[in-house]
């Protein structure tokens, strides 16, 4: 077993700070034109939370702020750790105590308890990838050391040194990128630019500024760009098709219910497209591209289904279905949701506990039942003229940071890892206080972690709940803009989808099990046909106002 241990773990003294490897990166932002641009906000992507703005010369000093690393030189007393794959070991002498992340900024991410003696083997609770801290405490005395995630390895940092591998082969090292620097200012398209330290000067930034539009339906602002162009998509169903905000404002749909498995397969092998082609057909003479909504699903299942037994047996049902839903459809159907929601918390916020949900398919199938369902959906359609088609997965509650984004991050990019054939993760973004309220800030860093792991992104369900008030309506608005404008900043954000088109006419209204539990919403774009203040909020955004 390899193992890189480390001294100089350090009480809570003074303030000084003593890390060689803290956080100082100077430089200047111009306009295109080659003037200084003030007030560019910079951040990282790996380390949330800091940020500064650039002065009237367009310059910037991005530091760790100094309550981080409050530690002393003063007669520090040791503690030698080292970490294999997620695994800490540590050699106390005696003692309870408890390990906590931090986060770079200081905001506790995990704490663990421990008690017994020498040695101590952890396994690592889940964090942010990026710069943490670890904090051990034993009997009162506190030691903290910078460490990094990336991917699912963790790395040490030695004071004053580059980037000890823990574990993995040493070339990850020397060709990693340690972060993101991101550059924002409103009217100026993002810059992210790959850095490979936290100590850095004189980096020089160039910004554009963003192209605007002046379209009057959603349709046109989403297509505006050229070189990024949005689809804007609504969910609908057979009932609201001559609504005219449908065909008007909108170039994607998603079915709210008509393709779903109890509505297309009630019966074994017995195929009911009626419901679900009229959308279709209403779409192609429409011009409008359709997102089929959803092949694999633990819930709107019927119970030949959920009773199923055995793993060849559901793998057979699985393959049944999938193939011939795509082949129905063939390519008039652009995009599936071929699996959705396949990760559970405890909480509703998306906290405690996040792993697999134990469906009919991950109890009987397994585990790699993700691996098959995609597997499958991409040999069928490569095989029968469908290359173009897009395969998604979709899931709620990761858009904030949360257990359960963070558990999506890992095991999505462990999916990639594994070559399954995925194509974008829909973002659903029911958002709605106080279970599910991310930043602008969050969605973004969200979007870019699939963005660069290759994948699409989407915001596949999009409403936001105002939950009988408990967040103003000019929150809402807020919300509605600036996740807009973060689409329209992210090159490999495609879509936008909202679902339902009035207010009146929302699941948020009805459902039992929604956030807020069916309290007034008023959490789309339009009532009564009428457009709303949140319509021009989203269409401000898409113009790039
Ligand atoms: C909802 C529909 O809007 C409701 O009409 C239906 O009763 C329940 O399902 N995540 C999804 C969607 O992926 O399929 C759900 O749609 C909303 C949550």
């Amino acid at each position: 077993m390899k193992k890189v241990y480390l001294s100089l773990l350090l009480p809570l003294f003074s303030y000084s700070m003593i890390f060689g490897e803290s956080i100082n990166i100077t430089g200047t932002v111009l306009n295109a034109g080659g003037g200084p641009l003030k007030d560019v906000t910079i951040s990282l992507s790996r380390v949330t939370g800091i940020s500064t703005k650039t002065d009237s010369l367009g310059k910037f000093v991005l530091l760790s702020p100094s309550n981080v690393i409050q530690v002393s030189s003063l007669n520090p007393k040791t503690l030698n750790f080292g970490v294999k794959g997620r695994e800490l070991i540590f050699y106390p002498a005696s003692g309870n105590g408890n390990v906590t992340v931090f986060s770079a900024q200081g905001k506790q991410l995990a704490n663990q308890g421990f008690s017994g003696i020498s040695p101590q083997r952890l396994t690592l609770p889940c964090f942010a990838p990026g710069l943490n801290f670890l904090r051990v405490t034993i009997n009162n005395t506190i030691y903290i050391s910078p460490i990094v995630v990336t991917g699912n390895t963790v790395y040490l940092k030695t004071p004053g040194s580059t980037l000890k591998e823990s574990a993995g082969p040493a070339k990850l090292i020397a060709a990693s990128i340690a972060d993101t620097l991101i550059a924002i200012k409103p009217g100026y398209s993002d810059k992210k630019i790959p850095i490979t330290s936290y100590t850095l000067s004189g980096i020089s930034i160039s910004m554009d500024s963003i192209v605007t539009c002046n379209a009057t339906t959603l349709k046109e602002a989403g297509a505006c760009r050229s070189n990024h162009k949005m689809l804007i998509g609504v969910a609908i169903s057979p009932g609201k098709l001559n609504d005219p905000n449908a065909a008007r404002e909108f170039n994607y749909v998603t079915p709210e219910n008509e393709m779903k498995w109890q509505n297309i397969e009630a019966t074994e092998g017995v195929f009911n497209f009626s419901q679900s082609d009229a959308i279709v057909t209403w779409a192609q003479q429409n011009g409008i591209q359709v997102k089929g909504h959803c092949l694999v699903w633990y819930n709107q299942l019927p119970g030949w289904v959920t009773q199923a037994k055995g793993r060849e047996r559901v793998l057979g049902i699985m393959k049944k279905h999938i193939e011939t839903v795509i082949g129905h459809f063939g390519n008039k159907v652009q995009s599936w949701d071929v699996v959705n929601e396949a990760f559970i918390t405890d909480n509703r916020d998306g906290n405690g506990n996040a792993q697999m949900r134990n469906c009919v398919f991950y109890s009987e199938i397994g585990p790699d039942y993700i691996d098959s369902a995609y597997t499958i959906a991409r040999r069928y359609a490569d095989s029968h003229n469908m290359k173009d088609l897009k395969l998604y997965y979709n899931e709620f509650t990761i858009e904030a940071e949360n257990d359960k984004s963070r558990f999506a991050r890992k095991t999505i990019k462990e999916w990639v890892d594994r070559k399954i054939p995925i194509d974008g993760i829909g973002l659903q973004t029911h958002l709605g206080p106080p279970y599910n309220l991310p930043t602008a800030d969050m969605m973004r860093d969200n979007m870019q972690y699939y963005a660069d792991l290759g994948l699409d992104v989407l915001i596949s369900e999009w409403d936001i709940n105002l939950c009988s008030g408990q967040i103003s309506k000019e929150q809402q608005l807020k919300l509605y803009h600036d996740i807009t404008i973060v689409c329209v900043n992210q090159p490999k954000c495609i879509a936008i989808t909202f679902w339902g088109l009035n207010d009146s006419e929302s699941w948020l209204n009805t459902y039992s099990t929604t956030l807020c539990n069916g309290a007034n919403s008023q959490s789309l774009l339009f009532n009564n046909g009428q457009k709303k203040d949140t319509y021009y909020q989203v269409l401000n955004g898409l113009n790039g106002k």
